[in-house]
């Protein structure tokens, strides 16, 4: 079952995925469909709200918790409470400074006063049902606490343990620009930081935060087949098996690529894992994680003759969970840096792949002046890597256990060969030569009739094109996403705000904009484009939109162009007018369509005729010319189906007759009444809005079957493929994956 659901959601992903589902013209496609600015956000009602009452800005870290209704905001010197209902409530703050001594001492060390010593807040982490564990730079000597939101659900205590100050150090970065990445589970904080004043002693730690346990676990230090100038990403505790013994922490990250070539300096993006309950070697690996593995994840496009385009530079991650805790899918987005183009891409990953890539071979080195290759010996037993558990094996209770030819094999084989591919071996989403790089990325679930689709914001100065979220391009800082309350909350340096997901209003007043738009979150009601929530009484309605008798309703869309209203427009001979049209969709196409009189036929104006020019806003005429006149239509083409935009009746005035021109009445309007029908079929595909959304919709239905079929056959042979692998065979099908003896 796990597989099944597993599919839908990424099958249905795929074709929301504007790149995979309709383009012929991928270029056109690829550009959303709604472009506001940061005024349209300020300016439309509830699109939008602003929060920037915080006194030191650089909000760098939220919190949001979904049932009591906060969301907490780590900022410089500042913990703020919003109301994750509104940010137009006022907020509560808590003022946590940096030490005196360490803001003296970060000076003298020469960091920047105004920039660098103070006490950025950068982790906030659920750590009890009243306690939340945070931590902040504490001007480049990182410290952490505890903020007590007491009992009371209704109105939380809001209170910082100052009393309990603890060490930062392995925790939260002393910069307030590393990147770096920590989770709090089961009361032991694993972190992916540096630890030290320079940022040069990058590692993946544990510490134990609640008790005065004092032990920790960390990669080895500057050893580059470890971890080679990383730079952390994200990080996760995701179950392996159903034992508890084999619950693994994965932490996503790139660094410099020890495998490629050595001249050239590569950057990669991996995954890595270490075991819950590792604790580390006996007589070496001491305090050293015994079960570290990693692995390169590649997202590219394949191209033929084996010249991949590879986005290597991962900049975010996200975990869109799953019914099936063992396998949630991960999407990352990724950059590329490459010198000669600039692009971006989202791939998404199964559990099982990653899995895959750590149960199969090792990368071994044999010498500094050896490559890299496959490692073809003797695999110690256990396997390396795999957690120590009573119930395989009694004799390794703990890591401690483990064989001296396992620990001495982990002091050197961190790497696997093979890498993680996405599924499908490719990205659902690409954006190349753009000047700007995708940088963070919410995935949403949308709960639709016939399944999920996942709702890809992509976003940072991104926000670029689809929401300019910000005055200033600055980057997003961080995101959360309200699934309850529909609304994605974006901090930046200077900013937080509430963006509602569901902004379907936008989309137009027409129901052919409705169906264009394809989001999920919208749905046509009769009267206007309004937000789908996917309750159960809602979900009828959808259903009635996509299949049954509303899209009758588009009567926009029957009545045909009556209400691109005819515009007369008078141009004086020898100089210049300007038509205007802008269509509501920047994947539309616009063309124009020129008939000179009643007897003619039209024609398509091309792009460079004579004295025509084709602008963004509409269309230029210079050196009018009494061939000019005539019926100009502005016709927006989008999929197969094409309007009336605009329609104008231009006259031509002579030159030598200005001064009677404003008496000379026009009078052929008949013009005007070249029928919608006529003007449809000069589109592509020739199909009316409805019969264009039933066509997609059944073509859609007929795809997603035989894709259904397709993936059966899949899971059942790798079932059978697994069921023959699999040693015990009474090994549930879920588990055995991670304890691979062979
Ligand atoms: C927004 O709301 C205000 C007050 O309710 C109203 O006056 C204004 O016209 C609205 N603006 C838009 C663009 O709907
Ligand atoms: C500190 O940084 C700010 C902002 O970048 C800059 O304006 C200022 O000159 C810097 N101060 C020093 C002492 O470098
Ligand atoms: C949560 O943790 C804090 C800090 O250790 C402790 O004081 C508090 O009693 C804990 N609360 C609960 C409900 O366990
Ligand atoms: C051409 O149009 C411009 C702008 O409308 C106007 O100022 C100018 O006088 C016009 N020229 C003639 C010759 O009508
Ligand atoms: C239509 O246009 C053509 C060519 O411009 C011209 O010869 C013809 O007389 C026009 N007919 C009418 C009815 O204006």
């Amino acid at each position: 079952m796990r597989f099944l659901g597993l599919w839908r959601l990424l099958l249905l992903s795929l074709l929301h995925s504007p790149l995979l589902v309709c383009c012929s013209d991928a270029g056109k496609q690829d550009n959303p469909r709604l472009q506001l600015s940061h005024t349209d956000l300020r300016l439309r009602n509830n699109s939008a709200v602003f929060w920037d009452a915080g006194e030191g800005g650089a909000y760098q870290a939220l919190l949001l918790d979904e049932d009591r209704g906060w969301l907490l905001v780590g900022a410089r010197d500042h913990i703020y409470m919003l109301n994750s209902d509104s940010l137009k409530q006022p907020a509560r703050k808590i003022h946590w400074p940096a030490g005196q001594e360490h803001i003296e001492r970060c000076k003298y060390a020469g960091k920047n006063l105004s920039v660098d010593c103070a006490n950025y807040v950068r982790l906030l982490q659920p750590f009890n049902k009243t306690h939340v564990y945070v931590c902040g730079t504490g001007a480049f000597h990182p410290q952490c606490t505890y903020i007590d939101l007491g009992h009371n659900l209704e109105k939380p205590t809001f209170r910082l343990l100052n009393h309990v100050g603890e060490s930062g150090r392995g925790k939260c970065p002393f910069s307030p620009q590393e990147r770096f990445t920590a989770r709090l589970t089961d009361g032991d904080l694993y972190a992916g930081t540096s630890v030290d004043f320079m940022g040069t002693n990058a590692a993946i730690f544990r510490t134990s935060v609640h008790s005065s346990n004092q032990h920790y676990m960390r990669s080895e230090a500057y050893q580059d087949h470890w971890l080679n100038e990383p730079e952390f990403v994200g990080s996760y505790s995701i179950p392996d098996t159903h034992s508890l013994d084999d619950d693994k922490v994965y932490f996503f990250f790139k660094e410099t690529a020890v495998e490629s070539n050595q001249l050239d300096k590569r950057i990669y993006s991996r995954v890595a894992r270490v075991c819950k309950n590792d604790i580390g070697g006996k007589r070496s690996l001491i305090n050293r994680w015994s079960t570290f593995l990693k692995a390169r994840l590649v997202c590219s496009v394949p191209e033929p003759g084996g010249m991949d385009t590879h986005f290597d530079e991962l900049e975010d991650i996200f975990l869109l969970e799953t019914k099936d805790p063992q396998n949630p899918v991960i999407y990352g987005v990724f950059s590329t840096s490459s010198s000669v183009f600039r692009g971006s891409a989202v791939c998404v990953y199964s559990m099982a792949s990653i899995r895959a890539s750590f149960n199969g071979p090792f990368a071994h080195k044999e010498s500094p002046d050896y490559r890299w290759m496959e490692y073809k010996g003797k695999i110690p037993y256990p396997r390396p890597g795999t957690c120590p558990s009573e119930t395989y094996d009694a004799l390794h209770k703990s890591t401690r256990d483990f064989p001296d030819d396992v620990v001495s094999f982990m002091r050197n084989h961190q790497l696997m060969w093979e890498p993680v591919m996405p599924i499908h071996r490719h990205p659902v989403f690409t954006r190349i030569h753009t000047p700007y790089r995708l940088k963070k990325l919410v995935v949403d679930r949308v709960d639709a009739e016939d399944g999920q689709y996942d709702e890809n914001f992509k976003t940072e100065e991104i926000v670029l094109e689809e929401l300019h979220v910000f005055k200033t391009q600055s980057p997003i800082l961080s995101m959360e996403l309200s699934t309850k309350r529909q609304v994605l909350f974006v901090s930046s340096e200077e900013n937080v705000v509430q963006l509602p997901v569901q902004r379907c209003e936008l989309y137009g007043k027409a129901c052919v904009d409705c169906c264009l738009a394809r989001d999920p979150y919208c749905a046509w009601d009769g009267s206007s484009c309004t937000n789908y929530f996917p309750s159960n009484k809602r979900r009828a309605r959808r259903q009635d939109v996509r299949y049954g008798d509303p899209w009758s309703q588009c009567q926009d869309m029957r009545e045909g162009s009556e209400h691109a209203e005819l515009k007369t427009v008078y141009g004086v001979e020898t100089n210049t007018t300007f038509l205007e049209c802008v269509p509501r969709s920047s994947q539309a196409t616009v063309k124009w369509i020129f008939q000179p009189n009643l007897s003619q036929n039209s024609k398509e104006l091309i792009a460079g005729e004579e004295n025509l020019i084709h602008m963004q806003r509409g269309l230029l005429l210079q050196h009018l010319a009494s061939a000019n006149a005539g019926l100009y239509l502005c016709v927006a083409f989008e999929h197969s189906f094409s309007r009336t935009l605009a329609r104008y009746e231009l006259h031509i005035i002579p030159e030598n007759q200005m001064s009677r021109a404003q008496n000379n009445h026009p009078g052929n309007h008949a013009a005007s009444t070249l029928s919608f029908k006529e003007l449809h079929l000069i589109g592509a595909g020739g199909l009316t809005a409805d019969e264009y959304c039933e066509h997609f919709w059944y073509r859609e239905k007929r795809r997603q079957q035989k894709l259904r079929s397709l993936k059966w056959k899949q899971v059942t042979e790798n079932r059978k493929a697994r069921v023959r692998r699999q040693n015990p065979p009474n090994e549930p099908l879920g588990g055995g994956e991670t304890a691979d003896f062979s």
